[in-house]
């Protein structure tokens, strides 16, 4: 069995009253819960706003990551818009060390890219940082190109892969191709933790699936959320629902 890095996260230190994030269900839950990583591959799932991002990027970054994303080698900083969550939360770890890392983050992988071309146009004796990211630079590359290179170029195996929407560049086929790297990257004893919309890659098997609510977060199979059967109903009769949508 593939050992995890990563265990268990809760929320040890009080929160100060006035931050937002103590508005956020997922906070409140992990106050008297804590959330059990079990697999290899742990999805996040849950509405736009829910606190997704907001609960795996305060892992990333309680694990020493870029806010922004990146290795544990990137700090640079465009926009401080991450939440101070890292602060009061607990993780706790497994016996191994992660060979290698990586935050994915959707929303700021531009600049990612952005930072490794800046390193590699400083003057610097060891190889440009882009080889080991396929050797283009990613701005180079459409969005959905630059994404799967990151995953098929970058990413080692065991490792910790933190990846907020990986998904959100990429084509159905390309989805499965990134899965195909997941299952690489899972057979070389790495663990993901991913947020996802996509009821493609939330098939993933043998994955946990926390999904997380106004209640809180709970575990559930991928044929039960709403994702999976609100696009299952809709790609089986598309003119059933535009009625529904459309019609008064
Ligand atoms: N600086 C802030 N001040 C107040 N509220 C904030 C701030 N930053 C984020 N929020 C709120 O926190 C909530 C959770 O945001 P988060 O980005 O974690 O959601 P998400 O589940 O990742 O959504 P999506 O699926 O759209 O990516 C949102 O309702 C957002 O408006
Ligand atoms: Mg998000």
């Amino acid at each position: 069995m593939n050992s995890l890095f990563v265990r268990e996260i809760s929320i040890s230190n009080n929160i100060p009253s006035g931050n937002y994030i103590n508005n956020l269900p997922v906070v409140n839950w992990l106050k008297s819960n804590s959330l059990e990583f079990n697999k290899p591959v742990t999805f996040i799932i849950g509405e736009n706003g829910i606190g997704k991002s907001t609960l795996i990027e305060g892992l990333a970054v309680a694990l020493g990551f870029n806010p922004e994303g990146g290795s544990k080698n990137f700090n640079f900083s465009t926009e401080n818009s991450h939440s101070d969550l890292y602060e009061y939360l607990s993780v706790r770890r497994g016996l191994k060390q992660p060979r290698d890392g990586f935050f994915l983050r959707a929303e700021s992988f531009y600049n990612v890219a952005s930072n490794i071309d800046q390193m590699d146009r400083m003057p610097a004796s060891a190889p440009p940082v882009i080889d080991s990211y396929g050797g283009v630079s990613l701005h180079a590359q459409s969005h959905g190109e630059s994404f799967i290179a990151l995953t098929e170029n970058r990413f080692g195996g065991n490792g910790l892969y933190i990846l907020d929407e990986p998904e959100a560049a990429l084509s159905p086929m390309r989805i499965m191709r990134l899965m195909c790297n997941i299952d690489r990257l899972v057979k070389q004893g790495s663990q993901l933790i991913i947020s996802t919309h996509s009821p493609i890659l939330m098939t993933f098997p043998d994955a946990d699936i926390y999904e997380i609510t106004h209640e809180g977060i709970e575990l559930v199979p991928y044929s039960q959320t709403e994702h999976f059967q609100i696009t299952k109903q809709f790609l089986n009769n598309p003119e059933r629902m535009h009625k529904y949508l459309f019609e008064e």
